[in-house]
């Protein structure tokens, strides 16, 4: 099968013919139509580490994949149209076993702890696999797979909201911003975007942001308070990891708000008063990952609410180089994509 093999952390990426990847026990054989390259791929070809786990190379990467099942059994029939679960939980953890799979303590990802969706063929666990529906392009199912399921696990994650919640989102033009204005505005949130640039805000306004407020051209604690008539978000999705934005995110929480971290560089810090927490009845969450139920509803969320995932740019299998590169581009509004079908 044709495959792009990281050869050694920093790549080079290359693009050759390797033996078929074999169906494994109790897993399905899956055509790869599409796989995004998300971040968690940049980490693993820089560092040659990801999710706390170091990655043998050589090593195809991707941590997921849609295509169409070549060799399957009972349900999982051949020809049909199919996305991968990234993660694949232990089972036997206390918290898989508390169905809290997100928070595993010894999962495994696809294209890290093995063979990876930048290849012709991949042996996917059955329980990892859900079927794509008609609508979703296998494009839209692979943009998906990371980034959206992710987000409604860290919707969930918040719990109880105020009713008409407004959320805000950071880095909204990124991968994970433009799924989480998609996601939250499809869940009924009064969503305000943030961006460091008027194009990125434009975008989410598209995509269901009511207000965009530019991080960098004004003052986003004022702005937002100016927003809200002081009222605060009740919500904030943070998607940059960036020290100054996680510091604003919390500044801009009113009362009862919950921030979500769902990034950030090693070292960062965030300087809180004790007392303004619990008076003001914050939470502060990190989430990470998401259960096979939010998985599963990210897929029906995307055919009922029509959330088409938006794909800064698609790139063929032998560009897999190309496209490991383009999602360091800081200009990029969404995802970037490795298309190996028609597109559809
Ligand atoms: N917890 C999870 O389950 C989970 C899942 C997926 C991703 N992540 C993490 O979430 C973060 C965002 O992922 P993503 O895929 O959305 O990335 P992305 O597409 O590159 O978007 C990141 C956004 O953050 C902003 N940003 C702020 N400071 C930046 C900097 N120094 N360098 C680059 N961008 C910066 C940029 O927006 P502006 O320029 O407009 O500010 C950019 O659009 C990553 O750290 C990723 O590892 C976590
Ligand atoms: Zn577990």
């Amino acid at each position: 099968m044709r495959a792009a093999v990281t050869s050694a952390v920093g790549g080079p990426i290359e693009i050759s013919d390797v033996p078929d990847a074999e169906r494994r026990s109790g897993e399905i054989l899956v055509r790869v139509m599409a796989a995004s390259v998300n971040r968690l791929d940049r980490m693993v070809f820089e560092r040659g580490a990801g999710m706390g786990r170091d990655a043998v190379f050589p090593l195809i990467q991707g941590i997921d994949a849609a295509g169409v099942i070549e060799s399957g059994s009972g349900a999982m029939t051949t020809g049909l149209r199919v996305v991968m679960k990234p993660s694949i939980a232990c089972r036997r953890c206390r918290w898989c076993r508390a169905n809290r799979a997100a928070d595993c303590v010894d999962a495994k990802t696809f294209g890290i702890d093995r063979q990876g969706g930048f290849a012709e063929l991949i042996s996917v666990p059955r329980s990892n696999l859900i079927k794509l529906p008609d609508e979703v392009s296998f494009v839209s199912g692979a943009a998906a797979a990371h980034t959206h399921a992710v987000v409604l696990r860290m919707i969930r994650s918040a719990g109880e909201l105020p009713p008409d919640p407004v959320t805000m989102v950071t880095g909204a033009g990124g991968a994970l911003g433009t799924a989480a204005v998609q996601i939250a505005a499809a869940l009924g949130h009064r969503v305000i975007s943030v961006a460091s640039s008027d194009t990125k805000l434009l975008a989410t306004r598209d995509l269901g942001a009511l207000v965009g407020l530019n991080r960098v051209t004004g003052d986003l604690v004022n702005d937002i308070g100016v927003t809200t008539d002081g009222a605060g978000v009740d919500l904030v999705i943070e998607t940059t990891g960036a020290a100054e934005v996680i510091s604003e995110a919390y500044a801009s929480l009113g009362r009862g708000g919950t921030l979500v971290l769902v990034a950030a560089a090693p070292g960062v810090r965030l300087e809180l008063d004790a007392l303004d927490v619990y008076r003001s009845r914050h939470r502060i969450i990190g989430s990470a990952n998401s259960n096979l139920t939010d998985f599963t509803d990210v897929y029906r969320m995307l055919t009922i609410d029509g959330i088409e995932p938006v794909v800064a740019q698609r790139f063929g299998l032998e560009q897999a180089a190309e496209a490991m590169e383009a999602v360091l581009d800081r200009d990029r509004i969404g995802k970037v994509v490795i298309d190996m079908g028609d597109g559809e």
